[in-house]
């Protein structure tokens, strides 16, 4: 049986996707579904990044459902003294049931899941969050039911989100409108792949125009820190503020993957909104933790 992963969305078919929102979904309506589906398993995570929301939804995810997790900050371990990540890959496979990783290089991620004969889960790489799109899917289906067909705009850089968005786009069939400045685009290859589902307007009061969601994320990435100042200065017109919001359908979500920086990339006003549903968000990244690893356990 091959050992099933989840770098990105594209590693599950639409249906499965669909499965682990729904699951999701009952999972946070009816408590009583809390079963031990994973006693005695056991989630490795590697964390060479900060985190709140990804390693907290996966630990308490772990124990709610009967299970453990062993937390690895890779400076502790003999991976930050240059234990090959090949060899850390077969001896995690041997002792726990899957391994969670948050990483730099998606490459890692990839070399890494080569090795494991558990399944490995990408809790954010420089180039794709999965988990955190599990989260807006279940958000938005939650709050406006199904997805399919509807208008997505992205504002903002076009990195490890943006590039999760691109994915679901495919996945969960709607249109994908990206607003980045130049020089801040997505993967050619990627938007290529995608453009079925996918375009770019550089203008972001015109990319927001109808649209069913609007999400953005911070302008420097953790790694991009040097480059703050300078982005602070390309980003400046595409703050997510009331004015654009208001070019956006009047029922328009507002999602936010967090931490939000108020006054950059999204208003103190749009965060705080009616229609900003970023804390139902932030709660959903625990109850479909649930619903995937209950998924790849049964793998
Ligand atoms: N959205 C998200 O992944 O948050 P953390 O960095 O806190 O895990
Ligand atoms: N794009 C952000 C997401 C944080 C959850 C980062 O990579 O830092």
């Amino acid at each position: 049986m091959t050992t099933r992963h989840f770098l990105t969305l594209m590693d599950l078919e639409k249906d499965e996707l669909h499965t682990i929102i729904q699951r999701a979904i009952a999972l946070k309506n009816s408590p009583m579904l809390h079963t031990d589906s994973l006693q005695h398993k056991t989630l490795g995570m590697i964390f060479e990044k900060s985190s709140t929301r990804t390693r907290v939804a996966f630990e308490v995810a772990m124990t709610q459902l009967g299970g453990n997790s062993v937390f690895l900050a890779s400076s502790d371990t003999q991976l930050g003294r240059g234990e090959p990540l090949e060899d850390t890959a077969r001896v995690l496979s041997r002792m726990v049931d899957f391994v969670t990783i948050r990483t730099f290089e998606h490459s890692k991620l990839e070399r890494f899941a080569e090795y494991s004969s558990v399944p490995v889960i990408n809790a954010l790489s420089d180039d794709y969050h999965p988990c955190q799109l599990l989260a807006d899917m279940q958000t938005y289906f939650e709050h406006r039911g199904d997805i399919k067909g509807k208008s997505v705009t992205w504002v903002g850089d076009g990195h490890n989100m943006c590039q999760s968005y691109m994915n679901a786009a495919q996945q969960f069939e709607f249109q994908l409108t990206i607003a980045c400045p130049e020089g801040f685009d997505p993967d050619p290859a990627l938007l290529e792949a995608r453009k079925d589902y996918v375009r770019i307007i550089r203008d972001p009061h015109e990319a927001v125009r109808d649209a069913d969601l609007v999400t953005t994320d911070v302008w420097a990435s953790m790694g991009q820190e040097e480059e703050r100042q300078k982005r602070l200065k390309v980003f400046a017109d595409y703050q997510v503020d009331t004015e654009m919001m208001a070019l956006a359908k009047p029922d328009a979500l507002f999602l936010h993957c967090l931490p939000a920086h108020r006054g950059e990339e999204v208003s103190a006003e749009v965060m705080d909104s009616p229609n900003s549903v970023v804390w139902d968000e932030a709660e959903n990244r625990l109850h479909t933790k649930k619903a995937l690893l209950e998924f790849l356990c049964k793998k």
